[in-house]
């Protein structure tokens, strides 16, 4: 039997929190929640005498995993692991993993929420517009990417991407047109998703040169991760191009700013929710569970990020 600890400052719904304990129960794990903790003493007490830990967003960094003695495995429910300092996990022989796939859906109609929110004037009912035969740039072609060019079909959009990790013939394939370059992804689209990792190489990456290139009515949409942005640059375009717009699912810092000094182009959700719908939290509730059962079991790496 091992101690399992779900920490979620942001907390998975009842029901979701029921079956990914039934889950651990029926393979005779116990299971402790610590739920919307106040800060990170709480979770640095909690985490003393865990085996395994399953997180969303939670900060599990050196301190956190230097305060687990026991531990052995952390799940990340959800896609990014940018939360967790996987070369501390790794220094003490944690295993982290995360669960791709499972609430991709969830972010990705979110994604459109926003888009057709600010489209309507925030549903006001002064003229807005449609998002037929516009362009839309998916930066990244991961889980999310790939649901956003979808659903970007169905709107009738014409779907380009960007992603130089996968093979252009997945892209293809979807009947999405494959950029060679980000450039010319940014050159080409009124809208652009971005579904970028945060990591060394894309924190600030998406800057003032690549924006500029957007073509009249650019509308970033940021269901990724902040850091991805470079703030001064955002500012810029905002000042620079009166058709810019930016949504997000994640407020920047400069939200104040932007939202005092050009409004009506922006849109921030009040707490990070792309992943905040029941079939998200249950899909990657029990991926989590499931993951650190087989791992337990019988050393089950599949999903290892580090
Ligand atoms: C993810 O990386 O899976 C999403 O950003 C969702 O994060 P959350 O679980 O903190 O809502």
């Amino acid at each position: 039997m091992a101690k399992i600890l779900i920490a979620t400052v942001k907390p998975f719904s009842a029901e979701a929190v029921a079956e990914v304990k039934r889950v651990l129960e029926d393979a005779k794990h116990e299971v402790t929640v610590l739920e919307k903790y106040p800060d990170q003493a709480a979770l640095i007490k909690a985490v003393a005498d865990a085996d395994a830990l399953i997180i969303r967003s939670d900060i599990v960094d050196r301190e956190v995993l230097a305060a687990a003695r026991n531990l052995k495995i952390v799940v990340r429910a959800g896609a990014g692991y940018d939360n967790v300092d996987l070369d501390a996990a790794t220094g003490k022989g944690v295993v982290v993993m995360n669960t791709p796939g499972q609430n991709s859906n969830a972010v990705a109609e979110l994604a459109f929420g926003m888009m057709v929110f600010l489209n309507r004037n925030k549903l006001t009912p002064a003229t807005g517009t449609e998002l037929r035969g516009k362009k839309l740039g998916i930066h990244a072609y991961g889980a999310v990417g790939r649901i956003v060019a979808l659903i970007g079909k169905g709107f009738g959009m014409k779907v380009y991407a960007f992603d130089p990790y996968i093979d252009r013939i997945i892209i293809e394939n979807d009947g999405v047109v494959c950029e060679e370059g980000v450039e010319s992804l940014y050159s080409k689209c009124q809208y652009i998703s971005l579904h970028l990792p945060s990591d060394k190489d894309t924190k600030g990456s998406v800057n003032f040169d690549l924006l500029r290139r957007m073509p009249e009515g650019a509308t970033l949409v940021n269901t990724a991760r902040k850091e991805v942005i470079d703030e001064e640059g955002l500012l810029k375009m905002f000042r620079e191009r009166k058709d810019f717009r930016y949504l997000s699912d994640i407020a920047p810092d400069c939200k104040e700013e932007l939202e005092t000094s050009f409004g009506e182009r922006c849109f921030f959700t009040p707490k990070k929710m792309g992943a905040q719908t029941a079939e998200a939290n249950r899909n990657a509730g029990i991926a989590a569970a499931r993951q650190i059962v087989n791992f337990l079991e019988r050393g089950d790496t599949t999903f290892k990020v580090n």
